[in-house]
């Protein structure tokens, strides 16, 4: 068992698959010290700042976060991480730093596991956004009364999406919205959809135009099982676009195990903590919101794939 130095790892108290990871308030605070000079705009517009953070927190806890994370989100037993960044009784500072000092974890975090993709939604290596009340945008992705049903990232684009990060930045006037994860070998109807005879045939993913992607994609609904022979998803309900009455009943049918799925985990996620998984054995959503017409929320996401030449640097 490797060392952890400037921050915690305990099972989640419900839901055993999820490790939940707390950073030392020491820890965030020697964090903010060494980086609070470059503000958001800097590290939107120098890649080389975004890695150059990566180091700092590394070196903060000499380099045992990045492998922690790493290994926990390519095991297939764990995968997902919860990582609660911010002592709510420590910094306390103005609204506008917190969102700031956030931003550069979040992003710290990212680059310490791989690379972020471009966000074709936002235009950068990350996507801001709001879930108000009320909404007129063309996905679920910012309505509030619904559930935004269980699926994979990065289904539409060509780019590999290895994992995905959410993050709490702030939050006003909630009740509900838990998170929504479901790990695949939870599911207990993976098998009639994963033997199905168009369980790895292609099918073509599209989105609205809020995404800013022009092309179609192909590709099956399971992948290429991972090296073990373990299934492997990209699924999403808005985006596949199904030829024919069979696909068409595949998917609805899809779509209605997970949706009815016991084994689900709905987890709270305080501000100022985010949401890390594998993005090819979990899936994720968000449960509906109670109605309040000042409900507000602001929450940050990367997508992403795994430093692969990590293994080499690492392993001596
Ligand atoms: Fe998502």
């Amino acid at each position: 068992m490797s060392a952890h130095i400037g921050f915690e790892v305990n099972p989640h108290k419900d839901y055993q698959r999820l490790q939940v990871v707390t950073l030392s308030k020491d820890l965030v605070e020697k964090f903010d010290e060494l980086t609070s000079q470059y503000d958001v705009q800097s590290i939107e517009y120098k890649p080389f700042l975004r890695f150059f953070i990566a180091k700092c927190l590394s070196d903060l806890t000499q380099n045992t976060l990045g492998d922690y994370l790493t290994s926990t989100l390519k095991n297939r037993s764990t995968g997902a991480i919860l990582m609660q960044c911010i002592d709510p009784e420590g910094i306390s500072k103005s609204h506008d730093t917190f969102i700031d000092l956030n931003i550069r974890i979040s992003t710290a975090i990212s680059h310490l596991i791989g690379l972020p993709n471009l966000d074709s939604m936002s235009g950068k290596f990350y996507a801001r956004f709001s879930v108000k009340n009320e909404d007129n945008s063309d996905s679920y992705l910012r309505q509030a009364h619904r559930r935004m049903e269980l699926h994979n990232d990065g289904t539409y684009v060509k780019e590999k999406t290895d994992w995905v990060i959410m993050q709490k930045m702030l939050e006003k006037n909630v009740e509900g919205g838990d998170s929504l994860l479901l790990h695949l070998d939870d599911w207990q109807e993976l098998s009639k959809f994963y033997d199905h005879p168009l369980a790895k045939k292609d099918f073509q993913w599209g989105s609205p135009s809020s995404k800013n992607v022009s092309y179609k994609t192909s590709h099956p609904i399971f992948l290429d099982d991972d090296k073990d022979g373990n299934p492997m998803m990209s699924y999403i309900d808005q985006f596949v676009e199904p030829k024919n009455i069979e696909e068409g009943v595949y998917l609805y049918e899809l779509g209605e195990s997970l949706e009815n799925e016991s084994n689900t985990y709905h987890v709270k996620l305080p501000e100022g903590s985010m949401i890390i998984i594998n993005n090819y054995f979990w899936v994720h959503g968000r449960d509906k919101f109670t109605a309040n017409k000042n409900l507000h929320r602001e929450l940050l996401r990367q997508r992403g794939v795994f430093a692969e030449y990590k293994n080499e640097t690492t392993s001596n």
